[in-house]
């Protein structure tokens, strides 16, 4: 049975819990969190009172003999509590993405894992939703031919969704904690990660963005384009890009976040759209025009997935059950490994530098090396704009109201586990 500690307790460590409440081979045996109500509600939920809890995490690696630590704790600390971690003998560590909130801070992490021989993940669980494993797997048998362009529109919502605490919003929108902003970069993490795997990518080759800070700290809307490197001068260049839209007036009820994804593939012989992901199953999923995936190819459209679950919850126990295999059996490679991580803050990195400098940047331009000499530092949105939030929150409110008013139902998150 494998010993497992989370480190943060915060909204996210309930669905991380998941994969590991229901293993065979894993047994939850303590948490850490500062936040001594957050954590006692966290264990309620999970009808876990009498697990153990500890207030500093130290103490908790120090005590408890873990083969597995989760850490799910904001970004600036993502280094400092790895580091402690493996120098304290863990010898697996699971780690939220993105890996950390500089580029110098992912080669530490990199670098004591290695001296440590510690088995590290960035947790990146967009890449195990059965929809789009299903469409990699697709993409894999040539459906749509060599993939050529990628877009993914990103639209954030009004909800109703999950409740969020207003410590989740705090360090986010502080770019010294966060390392970006709360879209582009941090949940921009996992969009760009689908813009690796799907187009069979390690990076991009130079990026143009473009931000709007218009309520003063979100960073959107935006829209960013890339080009990928080309390996073949004969071949077209391939392209990529991510949208990020403020829907303040969308009554749109997801039992998560509320932001929902569409990707379109344009490929030498075809086209495939994949339909939703953190709001799959709400009633678009439902709809006959929004199938999960729809491919375009010799002259037919065809649709795939429609027996997959659409709750983004079971990406969360697929990457984790993915990392228990690999404990358990020592074989197979985390999803995603230290470089991949460090792949996807440079990726999430650029848009600013880009939009900050008004120009195309490149990835060669992206280093710790860079960032001390202060090359590459994202800066935090122009202070002017600070007032736009409120009014932004006002209007969100007054539509969930109108919506709910229609007669229009949230399906509230529960915490069950199905598979
Ligand atoms: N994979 C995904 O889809 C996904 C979604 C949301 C968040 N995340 C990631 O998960 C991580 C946590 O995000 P969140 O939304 O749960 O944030 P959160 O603010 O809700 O939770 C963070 C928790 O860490 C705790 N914490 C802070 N300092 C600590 C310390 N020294 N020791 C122990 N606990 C400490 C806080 O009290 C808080 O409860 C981040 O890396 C974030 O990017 C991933």
């Amino acid at each position: 049975m494998l010993n497992v500690g989370i480190i943060g307790c915060g909204i996210i460590s309930n669905l991380n819990v998941l994969g590991y409440i229901h293993s065979q081979d894993t047994k939850l045996t303590a948490v850490s969190d500062v936040d001594v109500k957050c954590a006692a509600k966290r264990l309620e939920q999970w009808g876990l009172r009498s697990l153990k809890y500890y207030k500093d995490y130290k103490e908790m690696v120090d005590r408890e003999e873990l083969d597995i630590v989760e850490i799910l704790t904001p970004h600036h600390l993502h280094a400092p509590m790895t580091e402690y971690c493996a120098k304290a003998g863990v010898p697996n560590i699971s780690l939220q993405k993105p890996m950390a909130h500089t580029i110098a801070d992912c080669d530490r992490i990199i670098q004591v894992c290695n001296q440590e021989n510690v088995r590290l993940k960035i947790y990146e669980n967009f890449r195990f939703y059965p929809v789009y494993l299903r469409a990699k797997e697709l993409l894999n048998q040539g459906i749509i031919g060599e993939q050529l362009t990628f877009r993914i529109i990103n639209i954030l919502t009004a909800g109703p969704s999950m409740p969020l605490a207003v410590k989740a919003y705090q360090w986010r929108i502080t770019v010294e904690k966060c390392g970006g902003g709360p879209e582009v970069f941090d949940d921009g993490q996992h969009k760009l990660s689908l813009a690796l795997w799907l187009m069979d990518q390690d990076r991009v080759e130079s990026l143009h963005g473009w931000i709007n800070y218009f309520t003063g700290v979100i960073d959107a809307p935006a829209n960013i384009i890339w080009e990928y490197p080309q390996n073949n001068p004969q071949d077209p260049p391939k392209f990529g890009s991510m949208e990020f839209t403020y829907a303040s007036n969308l009554y749109y009820p997801s039992s998560y976040y509320a932001i929902d994804e569409f990707i379109e593939i344009s490929g030498t012989r075809g086209i495939m759209w994949i339909n939703q992901c953190t709001s799959g199953g709400n009633f678009l999923s439902k709809t006959p025009q929004y199938p999960p995936i729809v491919v375009y190819s010799n002259g037919e459209v065809k649709i795939y997935g429609e027996d997959l679950p659409r709750d983004w919850r079971y990406s969360f126990i697929n990457s984790t059950e993915h990392f228990i295999e690999i404990v358990k059996t020592g074989k197979g490679t985390p999803v995603c490994t230290g470089e991949q991580g460090k792949n996807l803050v440079i990726f999430g990195k650029m848009p600013y530098i880009s939009q900050q400098e008004e120009r195309i940047v490149k990835w060669d331009e992206f280093s710790a090396d860079s960032e001390n000499k202060g090359v590459c530092l994202v800066e935090p949105p122009p202070a002017e704009l600070s007032r736009g939030l409120s009014k932004y929150n006002r209007r969100k409110r007054k539509d969930l109201k109108k919506g709910i008013e229609q007669g229009l139902e949230h399906k509230d998150f529960k915490y069950e586990y199905e598979i």
